[in-house]
């Protein structure tokens, strides 16, 4: 076949110049672009001062310093309410550089909860507070958190972190989480009313943004938050903004209750008339306004037509009906065929007694209503007065939240090998960001240069060779020649060309021609995968399974409804129903 011929040259061909390219470049590299050269992987170092900053990259400061917690959840079943998940400190299992290390929540649908002091209590005074870590979801995220908590120091400045759980006081919530189509990036602070001292929880309005790519494009994303002494906030992903604004007025239920309330003990008095429009009372009914009169009369102008048949029933008995043998006159009563329609009225427009049609009646009037007026006496909608509000206060500062003592991740999963990465807790941006160039930066471009490399080899060749660009012309036409070539000149071939040919198979080793039904087997997209009709992943059946984390075949929209309802809330995963 010719054009198999033609193809099998052009790929040749372009193979050829790849290879040749590699090549070139490989040698190119050292010389040419210093950006281009791989260096060895060092630990972050800090550049000024931070409350943590820790890159995982040490085992033995992260066993000193990160404490496991053996608590146990409140409220649910002893056996699955342990603190029980799994972390470990591994390398990513992508986009390896020897040495850069993570902390990694391996299990999968189990509470884990781990957590580290700060080297000093965050006081909310006149600096900032900024948060920042990587979030690996190397197996994407089906329904699970990947958020931290800055734990609230307590009265006696005391803390034990081997009892973390998910009732232990937090001052700061921040962080991504996903539970079927509900992509979430909380940022929650807890408020403590200057009244009484009830805490409450205050819940950062959405961003605008869509989030889902975060949570399944299996890349890392850097997370920062910035809570500034005015009041102000900035959420960041990879760099980029993603939410801003501020405590007093972009939290639900807002820092601040309102001045005045609706008066609860207020109601309409009896004689508040509250109708807008009123029956006219200085109209009455017309004389010759007949309420009676139908709707619909009959039309005395129908005439019968002429073929009708007004003597023929419209059903007969069945006349080749016979009495079955055991038909019993005691038992069954008299018998009688069963009826059918009378065949003589098949051709007739109708047969039995005729009905004239009904026409609408012109002299209907229906109920008679006077035409409405306005009302003179009406005093408007009735609304309670307004009151003082006795819960009223305002707190101007929120940003002076409960001092922080430690940092602790307490989360559920059912996507593992979340990894978490070169976290840090400071005071100044400018350190954060060093922080962020030195680690998040780099692995970034190290991954863009991969993924970006052989197309890059592409554009660099080609601008060094312009000839080439040739070669691109005559690839884009193929397809076109292959078109005119089958429409024009391919009917002996057409018997051939009904099974794919092996050659442009790609990467399948099945010859097509062995299947005896070719034209049935269909690709199984992820639509068609068999997850698709398990329950939801927070019922009952699934808590244990182990095949839980192919996170590749996740079906969204069955989980949709899941949490529509919910707050944004820390969910409180349980995985028996409580
Ligand atoms: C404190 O006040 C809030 C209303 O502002 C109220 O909801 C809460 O129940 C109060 N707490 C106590 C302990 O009285």
């Amino acid at each position: 076949m010719a054009k198999l011929f033609v193809f099998t040259i052009v790929l040749l061909l372009i193979s050829g110049i790849i290879a040749e390219d590699d090549e070139k470049l490989s040698h190119d590299q050292d010389f040419s672009d210093g950006e281009e050269k791989v260096v060895a992987y060092t630990s972050p170092i800090l550049s000024g001062f931070a409350y943590l900053a820790e890159h995982f990259d040490d085992q033995d400061s992260f066993s000193r310093n990160w404490i496991k917690s053996e608590a146990k959840k409140e409220g649910i079943d002893e056996e699955i309410a342990k603190y029980d998940g799994t972390w470990a400190i591994e390398e990513p299992i992508r986009s390896v550089q020897n040495g850069d290390l993570g902390l990694v929540l391996k299990s999968t649908a189990r509470h884990a909860a781990i957590s580290s002091l700060l080297n000093k209590p965050f006081v909310f005074n006149d600096k900032p507070l900024i948060v920042q870590y990587e979030v690996y979801l190397q197996e994407g995220q089906e329904c699970g958190g990947a958020y931290l908590k800055l734990l609230t120091e307590d009265s006696n400045g005391k803390i034990d972190l081997k009892k973390f759980h998910d009732k232990t006081p937090y001052t700061i919530m921040f962080g991504p989480d996903k539970c079927g189509n509900d992509h979430k990036l909380h940022f929650i602070f807890r408020h403590k009313n200057p009244l009484n001292g009830t805490i409450e929880e205050k819940h950062c309005k959405k961003p605008k943004d869509r989030l889902e790519d975060f949570f399944k494009d299996k890349l890392p994303h850097l997370y920062t938050l910035i809570v500034r002494p005015d009041n102000t906030f900035t959420i960041k992903i990879d760099n980029k903004i993603i939410n801003e604004g501020s405590l007093l007025d972009d939290f639900q239920p807002p820092v601040n209750p309102p001045l005045e309330i609706e008066d609860p003990n207020d109601k309409q008095p009896e004689d508040w008339d509250d109708r807008e429009k009123i029956p006219d009372p200085s109209k009455v009914k017309p004389d010759d306004w007949d309420e009676d009169a139908p709707a619909q009369i009959v039309d005395e102008n129908d005439k019968m037509p002429d073929d009708w048949l007004e003597d023929e029933p419209i059903n007969i008995p069945n006349p080749d009906s016979v009495k079955p043998d055991d038909w019993d006159i005691e038992i069954d009563g008299e018998w009688e065929p069963p009826e059918i329609a009378n065949p003589k009225c098949e051709n007739a427009p109708g047969c039995g007694p005729y009905k004239q049609k009904l026409i609408d009646n012109p002299r209907f009037k229906g109920k008679w209503r006077a035409p409405l007026i306005n009302n003179v006496n009406y005093k408007g909608k009735w609304k309670p007065r307004l009151i003082h509000n006795p819960d009223y206060f305002n707190d101007v500062n929120p940003f002076k939240m409960m001092p922080i003592r430690a940092i602790g991740f307490e989360l559920w999963s059912i996507s593992g090998n979340i990894l978490f990465d070169n976290l840090i807790i400071t005071d100044d941006e400018a350190t954060a960001k060093k922080w962020a160039d030195d680690t998040f930066e780099i692995r970034r471009n190290k991954i863009a240069r991969e993924s970006w490399s052989v197309w890059n080899q592409l554009v660099n060749f080609t601008s060094e060779n312009p000839w080439i660009w040739a070669v691109y012309i005559i690839v884009a036409f193929i397809p076109v020649l292959l078109i005119v070539y089958c429409c024009c000149f391919s009917t002996q071939d057409s018997m051939e060309d009904t099974y794919p040919t092996k050659e442009f198979d790609n990467g399948n080793d099945v010859d097509p021609l062995d299947d005896e039904s070719p034209g049935d087997v269909l690709p199984e997209t992820p639509e068609q995968s068999p997850r698709e009709n398990e329950a939801a992943p927070e019922s009952e059946n699934d808590v244990d399974s182990d095949n839980i984390n192919e996170t590749d075949q996740v079906v969204e929209s069955e989980e949709k409804d899941e949490n529509l309802g919910d707050t944004d809330g820390p969910r409180r995963r349980k995985p028996n129903k409580e």
